[in-house]
């Protein structure tokens, strides 16, 4: 359960990265997915995630983020920006 919620959540990331927008749900009828989806092996459904460009007019707005500055605090130490652009990534998640 815990490697496949992590498998989830890089999906949802890189999902994300490509400008697309998701759902993930735990709210469902795990026993209809698995019925429907997975009758007959060992697999088990954890959530659902819905993918693909969501209508702006009837998305929810974001839930609030910490800003870069909020989140990236560390004594003593300096993000390296010609490795990677952590702002991006902070967007993403
Ligand atoms: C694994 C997982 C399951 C979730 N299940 C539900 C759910 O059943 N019902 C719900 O309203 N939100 C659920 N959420 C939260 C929303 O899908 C959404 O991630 C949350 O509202 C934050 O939205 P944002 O990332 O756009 O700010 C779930 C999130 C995750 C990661």
């Amino acid at each position: 359960m815990r490697n496949g919620t992590l498998q989830g959540a890089y999906l949802i990331v890189a999902a994300r990265a490509l400008g697309l927008d998701c759902g993930p749900m735990s709210g469902f009828d795990n026993a209809g997915v698995d019925k429907a989806f997975f009758s007959g092996t060992r697999i088990q459904s954890n959530f659902i995630c819905s993918i693909g460009y969501g209508d702006p007019a009837s998305v929810f707005p974001r839930n609030p983020r910490l800003s870069f500055e909020e989140a990236s605090r560390w004594p003593n130490h300096e993000v390296d920006r010609t490795r990677s652009d952590p702002r991006k990534m902070v967007e993403i998640l």
